[in-house]
């Protein structure tokens, strides 16, 4: 959940590094630090707060090295304070880290023993303790490292420099990412991409357990028991014109106005165009994929948080078009509730980092019970890409911001055909139907086009809203994760209290819930549910609820409960979860943003959880 950069290099490492920390600032902000070598000795800089926080106290500082490490900070150990923010130097080295060392206790107790003076509430400092001593006895840092290793228990990736090697970074990945960036006479170690895009765009993706030296210009790599290993090089085409705001006031208004593009680029490789016919490429299943899909007995999807909304969409298109059992559960629950995998079952796995770390988990813990696996990720060569047996690839870009929006849609997207392609390998399809199928998701990006015509509706509406004491969002079949996916955004943005609920259970008891101060937030795009949604929603309005509702075309039932209507176009049953989710993504943002909050950095969140 932290930002770390490394740079080794001829440029000067605070702008590199600074730079490269501002760009992984979404992966957490509470504190931030940067130590370079400067006259053969360690100088450190580190700040409470965001990032603009250190970039104050560093305007007057110079360095005349070519060596530095650098870390934004989520805490998991100790408060956001100064004194806990990385990098920690103790003795001769500095280290910055990412994950959880959990015999941190233990290590601590040693180490008060043998005298040694702790200056933070952190676990990572005890690292840099460890290393110091070893280093200090074997005058060698990849051997101090690499020794050190064995000592931990736990998830971490860690960059550590040594004051008496002025051209040397070791690092060692297992959990966290940590991604070499291969330079023209200049290299980075690096959580994500991002961070060194305007710099190179080749890139090797350490794995768990591996260690990477760089001395001078000279990369290795080795395994935690320091046998050397080749790594491959990945050159990315990513452009850094997808980091900048292209003129958007945050990331997510950007991100949420990409969705046309994006959803376009998940469908298109695996659509043709001319023959209206699916065609999803390079699964890479050990088997065919029609192979796969025809045994398959259930599906089970496993994700976290929006993508577990995601999911959950996918539960009603697979079901219903293929005749497959789905079930979908939450990674932090499936990887421990001992979970029962009959044989010829496919986990699915979605997430949009590709390191969400209970995610992770449940692949493996999934592989380990024998299960085909398949993971929908949009990053390439993430942790859960990589380890999962067949991929699927939402292709949005680089989403920037905390809240998930493009890539939510994307992964709707190829979850209408997956479905059809399930559907389509047992049989269940006639070329007819997948004809129109895929013609319905052909139109899709044009009808979010039209739809993003809510964010000047949202932006004049919104100090109206702010008014409201809680949001109520309600939907039926594949609406309903749809109305939880809404109830998140307005959380996780705005601060303000939401919940998704099944539109049938209101008289269950969310209904004393309802009065004049409660919003109603009813997703309801005319499908054969409708009818039912409609009188869900009469109960609501007797008892004085304030209704927004969304709807397909004009809706007379209705606009006539509803103090705001929103009209969606015409759409397909499958692809009316893609459209309705836009306007709730503009309502959560400029709620928040008339609130004056932090609208892609929201308070206590990260963008990857890499931990549990
Ligand atoms: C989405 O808006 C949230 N930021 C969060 O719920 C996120 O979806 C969740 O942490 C899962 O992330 P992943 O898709 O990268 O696994």
């Amino acid at each position: 959940m932290c930002g770390i950069v490394g740079y080794l290099g001829f440029q000067d490492p605070k702008k590199v590094i600074v730079e490269g920390l501002k760009r992984l600032e979404y992966r957490g902000y509470d504190s931030a630090g940067i130590a370079v070598i400067h006259d053969n000795k360690i100088k450190t800089v580190r700040a409470e707060g965001k990032l603009k926080a250190l970039e104050d106290k560093l305007a007057t500082e110079n360095f005349n090295g070519h060596l530095g490490i650098g870390h934004t900070r989520w805490a998991t150990h100790g408060a956001p304070v100064e004194k806990n923010a990385h990098p920690h130097r103790v003795g001769e080295i500095s280290i910055v880290h990412n994950g959880i060392i959990e015999n941190y206790l233990d290590i601590k107790r040693e180490l008060l023993d043998r005298g040694a003076k702790i200056n933070s509430d952190t676990d990572s400092e005890l690292v840099a303790h460890l290393i110091n001593e070893e280093v200090l006895k074997t005058q060698n840092l990849f051997q101090a490292v690499q020794k050190t290793l064995g000592r931990l228990v736990g998830a971490f990736s860690i960059v550590v420099i040594w004051e008496k090697s002025p051209d040397e970074l070791v690092a060692f990945k297992d959990g966290p990412p940590l991604i070499v960036g291969l330079g023209d006479k200049e290299n980075f170690i690096i959580s994500d991409v991002q961070a060194a895009l305007q710099y190179t765009k080749n890139y090797v993706y350490l794995e768990d357990r591996e260690i990477v030296h760089i001395q001078n210009k000279e990369v290795r790599y080795f395994s935690a028991d320091a046998k050397p290993i080749e790594k491959k090089v990945n050159h990315l085409n990513w452009g850094t014109e997808q980091i900048e705001k292209m003129g958007f006031k945050h990331f997510m208004l950007k991100e949420i106005y990409e969705q046309p593009r994006a959803v376009a680029a998940a469908i298109q490789p695996h659509l043709n165009p001319e023959t209206h016919q699916i065609e999803i490429k390079n699964l890479n299943f050990k088997s065919s994929s029609k192979e796969v899909f025809n045994k398959i007995e259930r599906i089970l999807f496993v994700a976290c948080g929006t993508s577990y909304y995601a999911a959950l969409v996918g539960k009603y298109l697979i079901e219903k078009t293929s005749r497959v059992p789905v079930d979908v559960d939450v990674a932090s629950e499936f990887r421990y509730r001992q979970p029962i995998i009959q044989k010829n079952t496919l986990v699915v796995t979605i997430s949009q980092s590709g390191e969400t770390a209970d995610t992770l988990a449940a692949l493996r813990l999934a592989k380990d019970l024998n299960t085909h696996t398949l993971s929908i990720t949009n990053v390439p060569q993430s942790s859960i890409d990589r380890e999962a047996e067949g991929h699927l690839y939402m292709n949005s870009g680089v989403e920037v911001g905390v809240a998930s929006t493009k890539a939510f849609t994307s992964t709707l997207a190829l979850l209408n055909l997956l479905a059809l392609e399930i559907a389509k390998a047992r049989g269940h399809l006639t070329v007819a139907a997948e004809n129109q199928a895929v013609k319905n998701l052909l139109a899709v990006p044009s009808q979010l086009e039209t739809v993003l015509a809510f964010d000047k509706y949202f932006s004049e509406a919104a100090e109206k809203l702010k008014e409201f004491k809680g949001f109520l969002y309600l939907g039926r079949g594949v609406s309903y994760p749809i109305a939880m996916e809404g109830a998140l955004k307005l959380k996780e943005l705005a601060y303000l209290h939401a919940e998704g609920y099944a539109a049938g259970e209101m008289k269950h008891g969310p209904l004393a819930l309802i009065d004049s101060r409660m919003a109603i937030v009813v997703v309801a795009p005319t499908d054969d549910l409708i009818e039912k949604t409609v009188s869900n929603l009469q109960e609501a309005k007797a008892r004085g609820g304030k209704i927004i509702s969304i709807g397909t075309g004009e809706n007379e039932a209705l606009k006539s409960m509803s103090e705001y209507y929103l009209s969606l176009p015409v759409a397909d049953w499958m692809t009316n979860p893609l459209i309705a989710t836009v306007p709730l993504q503009l309502m959560a943002y400029h709620l928040a943003d008339s609130l004056g909050l932090d609208v892609d950095q929201p308070r206590n969140l990260a963008k990857s959880v890499t931990v549990e």
